[in-house]
């Protein structure tokens, strides 16, 4: 069999593979977790599992450099306490893979400045940083392509929010490979059934996001008494019923996806269980739910983020496995597009 065909049959009988990555800013919230975190965890065993910590991404946005460095730490340490095994899954800073600045460079050159343009996530961050709207933030879709293209990604574990990130990922992959012929796989995005945009306890209707204030998320890391007092806090409405209306009663139906991802149960369930007892028990038995979720991944986490030789290893090692598959991709678009091969 020529080494070609070798190769391809390899190709075929890998198992399917997983990207993700999340941001290192600010404190992972429960929405991050649910949207994302905690799917990692469940398709580890199945799937080909690269997780990242998207640091080229954080600095489209102004970043203290210690408190960055820091945070990147910190959600390395939060991918190992959810469970992440580094012996099946890669872990690794983007950054220490340059590959993916490279591809980023390479889709920019094939992005249509009208998509960028229709990014809502540009449009939301344009707006709070309207001192730095810089060309990295423009550009961050087709770096977040590149990251999962690079890679031959099968599926994308993602939130809601992301959605229309990765119809752009796929679109670069169509319109590559229509110029190219076939280069990448055509990823497919993996979102929670429930749970896939957790909303703000102040103001329901608006995402959760890490980068309001405090009191409208709660962090992963939140100790017991923050959480009950947050979600004791959690803007509702005043008809007392516990039903899923996310027209009518988005507060309540907020907390009843929350609720629902955290412990299985359905909204029926959930409906049967409290309604007509009154929001606060609601609300409390929201809080003992995510509590008791949240407890033993914060204790892993003090525990994982305070052994810095362990991260070193986990984060080296992951580099150079993803570096390597990286390479891979690379070889293929740089002579693809035409670009000088070196050889040393
Ligand atoms: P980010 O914090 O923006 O890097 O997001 C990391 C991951 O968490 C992405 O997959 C997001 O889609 C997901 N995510 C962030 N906020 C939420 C939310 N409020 N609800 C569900 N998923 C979310
Ligand atoms: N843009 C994503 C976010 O803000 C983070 C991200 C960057 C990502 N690259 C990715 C997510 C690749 C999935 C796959 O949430």
């Amino acid at each position: 069999m020529s080494e070609i065909k070798a190769a391809e049959n390899k190709l075929v009988e890998r198992r399917q593979r997983i990207f993700s990555g999340i941001q290192p800013t600010g404190t992972l919230t429960l929405g991050n977790y649910i949207g994302a975190l905690r799917n990692f965890k469940i398709l580890e065993s199945e799937y080909d599992c690269l997780y990242s910590i998207v640091d080229l991404h954080a600095i489209t946005v102004r970043q203290d450099a210690a408190e960055l460095r820091k945070n990147c730490l910190k959600v390395m340490s939060l991918y190992l306490a959810v469970g992440l095994d580094p012996e099946k899954s890669l872990i690794y800073f983007q950054s220490h893979v340059p590959a993916h600045a490279e591809l980023g460079w390479i889709l920019d050159c094939y992005t249509y400045m009208g998509e960028l343009n229709r990014m809502t996530q540009f449009k939301d961050k344009s707006a709070k940083h309207a001192d730095n709207i810089n060309a990295g933030l423009f550009t961050y879709p087709s770096l977040m392509a590149a990251d999962i293209l690079l890679y031959q990604t099968n599926l994308v574990p993602i939130g809601a929010d992301q959605k229309q990130h990765l119809e752009l990922a796929r679109n670069l992959a169509e319109r590559f490979n229509g110029v190219y012929g076939d280069t990448f796989i055509v990823p497919e995005g993996y979102f929670p059934k429930v749970g896939a945009r957790i909303m703000s306890l102040k103001e329901p209707t608006r995402k959760m996001s890490k980068s309001d204030a405090p009191d409208t998320y709660i962090g992963i890391l939140d100790e017991p008494n923050i959480i009950r007092k947050k979600f004791r806090s959690a803007v509702t409405d005043s008809d007392n019923s516990v039903v899923f209306d996310t027209e009518n009663k988005p507060g309540i139906a907020n907390l009843m996806s929350i609720l629902s991802a955290v412990t299985g149960k359905s909204m029926d369930q959930i409906t049967a269980e409290y309604d007509g007892r009154g929001y606060g028990v609601f609300k409390d038995a929201v809080a003992d739910a995510v509590i008791a979720e949240l407890e033993p991944i914060q204790a892993r986490f003090k525990e994982i983020n305070t052994d810095k030789a362990y991260l070193e290893e986990v984060m080296t090692k992951g580099a150079q496995r993803a570096a390597a598959l990286a390479s891979r991709t690379m070889l293929k678009v740089r002579r693809k597009v035409g670009l000088a091969a070196l050889k040393l």
